[in-house]
């Protein structure tokens, strides 16, 4: 029987990241996935190909009207479709075998097919069963189902279906206002289709700061996205070419293309979990332990353990559970796991919301600026949105950041790291902020929530 000292069950960004890292760290290290490119649904069907469509869209939607302030004058801008998907693809096949080649790099032994676990220490991959030491389930998620919306393949579709239709839908509806719902209508929207995002809560981007979604509704609404906030999706009927989509005490809608995006769930089917004394919480995540422990020798990180369904989040949890295997001080802090949404503008947040803080009495103090009065926001001519900064009104330490505007996801670093180091808004008002950049935003906020801001 073929032993290792770990075996990783999916090559995701929490599969593939553990084995890289285990591998480094001298251990004996093999990763079972079943699809032929690894890289997970982030790489393949997931955060990477949605960004590649973000950005070519979003060319698409500037080359026209958007460019004529900037006094470049451009006419007969025409969408080509299929370039846009091939580009999408190519980077989707750079990067997954970019992490085939990582695997050769630091000798780490791949086995292509479905992976159960069958009994302690032992994983049956087809007919064969290998020995570890130690395994760690990293499957991931997949897209939440509607009852009554009935996934056709074609006119009703998941986020993996909405990365690669070949034309654009004159009428689209969207289920769901989180994260994909917004980015893949986005892409859509920009594309020419008159998408309508129908929303079950009164709000859209559960979870993110409540001020800072009402900003991005707003803006959204600007761009031409329809919302139908506090409306509940009940069925979708395919009549002939078309959708109609039933919502609860309201009028029906009809589309050409619907896209459900009501969340995603863990993947635990076939896994053999019993086997190993494995068990589930009551929503279906395997049951881990603050070190994504799930029982002796096994453990699980990444969307199937639970948590924030991140990229980075699950990286995260399997370089610190690799790490403490291997003897070192693994560390992942669940608390600050940044959060981006990659619409326009993007949407980023890092630690607690206002509203988590009111709930929780914990005393704060806010400061929020604009990009309205940022020299570098002006230039981009991208003056929309805010950074707002919370911090514990006695202690001064920070305690979220939420932003909404340009390059939104790469100014949350800054956020993060500070936090990370337990840094006061004061801390991050002393550093110096080269000008001009968007990053002078925070500064200002920041400055705000330990006084006032320079230019406020
Ligand atoms: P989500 O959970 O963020 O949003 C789903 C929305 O659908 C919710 O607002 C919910 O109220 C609504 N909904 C549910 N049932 C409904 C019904 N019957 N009618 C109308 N609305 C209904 O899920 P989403 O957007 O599918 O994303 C899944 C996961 O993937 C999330 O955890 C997200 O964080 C992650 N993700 C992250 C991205 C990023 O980091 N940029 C990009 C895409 C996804």
């Amino acid at each position: 029987m073929v032993k290792h000292d770990l075996i990783i069950i999916g090559a995701g960004p929490g599969g593939y990241a553990a084995a890289v890292r285990a591998a480094q760290l001298g251990l004996d290290t093999a990763c079972v996935e079943k699809e032929a490119r690894l890289g997970g649904t982030c790489l393949r069907v997931g955060c990477i190909p949605s960004k590649a469509l973000l950005e070519s869209s979003e060319k698409f939607a500037e080359a026209g009207p958007g460019l004529e302030k900037h006094g470049v004058r451009m006419s007969g801008v025409k969408l080509d479709l299929e370039t846009m998907m091939a580009r999408k693809e190519g980077i989707v096949t750079q990067l997954t075998d970019g992490v085939a080649g990582l695997f050769k790099q630091h000798g780490v032994t791949r086995y292509e097919g479905a992976a159960s676990l069958d009994g302690p220490g032992r994983v049956k991959v087809g007919s064969q069963v290998l020995e570890a030491k130690n395994v760690i389930i990293a499957t991931g998620s997949t897209a939440a189902t509607l009852p009554g919306v009935p996934m056709d393949g074609d006119l009703i579709g998941d986020s993996t279906a909405a990365l690669a239709w070949p034309r654009v839908p004159e009428k689209l509806v969207v289920i769901g206002a989180g994260y994909i719902g917004l980015e893949l209508g986005s892409v859509w929207a920009r594309l020419g289709a008159k998408v309508t995002v129908v929303e079950y809560l009164k709000r859209i981007l559960p979870g993110t700061d409540g001020e800072i979604a009402r900003v991005a509704l707003q803006l959204f609404k600007k761009q031409g996205l329809v919302f139908q906030l506090g409306a509940e999706v009940t069925a979708a009927t395919i009549k002939g070419k078309k959708v109609s989509v039933s919502i609860k005490d309201h009028e029906p809608l009809t589309a050409n293309r619907v896209l459900v995006a009501v969340g995603r769930k863990p993947v635990t089917e076939g896994l053999g979990l019993e086997t190993a004394g494995v068990t589930l919480t009551d929503r279906g995540f395997i049951k881990v332990d603050p070190h994504g422990k799930a029982a002796e020798g096994v453990y699980a990180v990444g969307d199937v353990g639970g948590g924030a369904m991140l990229a980075h989040k699950a990286t995260d949890e399997g370089v610190a559970v690799v790490e403490r295997l291997a003897g070192k001080a693994g560390h992942f802090d669940p608390a600050l796991v940044p959060a981006v949404c990659y619409t326009d503008p993007e949407i980023a947040g890092v630690g607690r919301t206002e509203e988590q803080l009111k709930e929780e009495n914990v005393p704060y103090r806010k400061g929020v600026y604009g990009f309205r009065a940022n020299g570098r926001a002006l230039a981009l001519d991208r003056p929309e949105g805010r950074v707002k900064v919370l911090a514990h009104a006695e202690t001064d330490r920070v305690l979220g950041v939420h932003i909404i505007g340009p390059r939104a996801g790469d100014l949350i670093a800054e956020a993060t790291a500070a936090m990370a180091f337990g840094a006061s808004a004061e801390d991050i008002g002393a550093v110096c902020h080269a000008h001009p950049t968007l990053s002078e935003v925070l500064h200002e906020a920041a400055l705000g929530a330990f006084d006032r801001p320079l230019h406020g």
